[in-house]
């Protein structure tokens, strides 16, 4: 879910709806503002649906206030509906909050309230909270509100920001925050909340990252005051200077963001390597790694945690790590891992790799395994997010603000610095020789143009291509070994934003279930880069021919084989195997986005997910 609140000079209304636009990212099954205007009662509108339609049920709203807040949600308690869109009110209406987490002990403190006469509207676990803030008030009349919403945080578990708004103390808001991200943005004589910074940049570069377990009270009277939860002592804020900038989070005249940061590629692959990879003077130097390196090659083993997106790069950074560097590496979901009391040792390095750096299950199984003693690593997205804060040492992937759900250039710049960790590592073991260092080091340096090539040879084709399968009921995404991987991030990228079934599956598993699916209606994604098991995958693609399956083939320029039974080929320049899944990403973005496309789908905002999900 999204927050965004403000206090100042502007109108409430614009500068709270503008930062829901920005958030929408985090969940956008409905939307909902409140503003504090002054007069008697708090002014409400909530909806079901994304952020246009709190518009056309609120624009009278417009210019009537200076402060205000407002949330755009993805559920989890109670399915979208108005009656469960934020923000809730308590039963004297005079309290309004918006909630971003679970409340895990609701249940308790609703049969509490109910005791006490309480009523509830919504099926959501944010109107248990709000009342309990009532509940403190009403019980203790001479209690600031600052006060009960702390009383009230002392007394839930799970994971939350909020921002509450009181009708009896204008210009206030309180917010707090436990396990999800909150912004403070400082202007003159004006104050931004927000889950991230993006809704506030063109306002201010001045941002607080609100740190665990502390609450704040904003007023333009007082400031920022921050506070811990548990214990009301008063902390110094620290102010960041943002490295966002505004052109950064918009479309730059694309259709789509998703359209818009599969074209970055080439850049922000380059922006990971930049200042890292060092190919004249043949060092790859990257901090974290580096003053850490002795942990890691004495690791017994290092385990790859991550949901999505990430979790199919961490599968290619297995290949990457134990090819190389030859530490053995095991690759888990952060949702498994976490529940079934894994073994770690003190010897164990666990990387996380998240975009967003805030993803709840990740930063959960990160949380176990450094309690167990595990030394933890991070690769994140986004710089200062939760999770790259909790880690021992980690590299960020710069690869600039992702927007679209699907994931694309964070997955590529994930790739590219697992790259640089593997051979790093590999150099450093001396499990690599100078020889393979220095060939992989210029071919990785190549990989941005090669990028910059692949969007410019296969953009068109690919387009044509996807008008052919906008009826298509399922897909196959078949590859082997660093492409197996591939496949499933193919496939995930297709289900995600056409809703088409798709399936990623290793080429030579496919004899073993789901060549049982193949017929003249199953479109086969095949990546088949020349280097990796290239006969091995050419007897495959004969293997569905010879069922009437239609090929769509990855290949590289000049390929005969693949090309001469395929239906449909797309061409990729040629790079080691171990870079592969990079280029052989580029089409099947392509392609995924195009097929979304002409089936009129939402691409940047798809159905039931979001961006970065920070719930278990
Ligand atoms: C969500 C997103 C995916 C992403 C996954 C993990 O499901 O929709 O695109 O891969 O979370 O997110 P993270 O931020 O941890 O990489």
């Amino acid at each position: 879910c999204g927050i965004v609140g403000y206090t100042g000079f502007q109108d409430a209304y614009s500068v709270v709806i503008n930062g829901l636009r920005r958030l929408e990212y985090r969940g956008y099954d409905s939307a909902g503002i409140v503003l504090d205007s002054n007069e008697d009662t708090l002014a409400v509108a909530k909806t079901k649906g994304k952020v246009d339609d709190l518009v056309a049920v609120s624009e009278h709203l417009k210019g009537r206030a200076h402060v205000g807040m407002g949330h755009t949600r993805w559920a989890t308690h109670g399915v979208p509906s108005d009656r469960n869109s934020h923000p809730h009110l308590s039963n004297n209406g005079k309290i309004a909050l918006v909630h971003n987490g679970i409340i895990e002990n609701y249940d308790t403190i609703k049969t509490m309230l109910s005791g006490h006469g309480f009523t509830f509207q919504s099926e959501t676990d944010t109107e248990v909270l709000v009342n309990l803030i009532q509940y403190f008030m009403d019980t203790q009349p001479a209690l600031e509100f600052p006060t009960a919403v702390r009383y009230a945080l002392n007394e839930v578990y799970g994971a939350y920001a909020i921002t509450v708004m009181h009708e009896d103390f204008p210009g206030v808001l309180v917010v707090g925050r436990l396990g999800s991200p909150l912004a403070i943005g400082l202007g003159e004589n004006e104050y931004f909340i927000a889950s991230d910074a993006s809704p506030f940049v063109e306002f201010t570069r001045d941002a607080i990252y609100l740190e665990e377990g502390h609450m704040a009270t904003i007023s333009l009277e007082n400031g920022v005051d921050i506070r811990s939860i548990t214990d009301n002592s008063k902390i110094e804020p620290a102010i960041q200077e943002l490295k966002l900038n505004l052109e950064q989070i918009e479309k730059g005249g694309y259709e789509h963001f998703m359209l818009k940061e599969i074209f970055e590629q080439p850049k922000s692959i380059q922006d990971t390597m930049r200042g890292r990879l060092l190919v004249d003077e043949g060092i790859i130097k990257m901090a974290g790694i580096w003053d850490h390196l002795e942990k890691f090659s004495n690791a017994g083993r290092i385990i790859i945690i991550a949901c999505g997106t990430s979790w199919h790069a961490g599968l290619i950074g297995e290949y990457l790590i134990e090819e190389f560097a030859r530490i053995p590496v095991e690759v888990e979901y952060a949702s498994e891992f976490r529940y079934r009391n894994p073994i770690i040792t003190e010897k164990d390095v666990v990387i996380a790799i998240s975009q967003s750096g805030e993803t709840a299950d990740t930063m959960a199984a990160l949380k176990l395994a450094k309690e167990k003693g595990a030394f933890i690593y991070g690769i994140c997205n986004v710089v200062d997010s939760s999770i790259a804060r909790i880690t021992d040492a980690g590299s960020y992937t710069h690869a600039g603000p992702e927007i679209g759900v699907a994931s694309t250039k964070a997955f590529t710049a994930q790739l590219t610095i697992l790259s640089l960790i593997a051979i790093k590592l590999g150099k450093h073991n001396g499990t690599l020789s100078n020889v393979k260092f220095v060939e992989l080091i210029t071919e990785l340096d190549a990989i941005p143009k090669k990028i910059e090539e692949v969007l410019e040879s296969t953009h068109d084709k690919v387009k044509e291509i996807s008008k052919d399968f906008i009826n298509a009921q399922n897909f196959l995404y078949l590859g082997r070994g660093y492409n197996y991987p591939s496949a499933l991030e193919g496939a995930l990228k297709l289900k995600e934003i056409s809703y088409i079934h798709a399936e990623g599956y290793p080429a030579a598993e496919m004899k073993h279930g789901p060549i049982a699916l193949i017929d003249e209606n199953m479109p086969i994604v095949i990546i088949a880069p020349k280097r990796g098991h290239y006969d091995k995958i050419v007897s495959n693609v004969q293997e569905i021919k010879a069922r009437k399956g239609k090929i769509i083939a990855v290949v590289n320029k000049g390929d005969v084989q693949v090309s001469a039974i395929a239906d449909y080929v797309i061409e990729i320049p040629d790079t080691s195997e171990c870079f592969s899944p990079i280029v052989a990403a580029i089409p099947l973005q392509l392609l995924s986005y195009y097929i979304a496309v002409y089936r009129g789908a939402n691409v940047d905002q798809p159905r039931n997910l979001a961006k970065s999900v920070t719930v278990e």
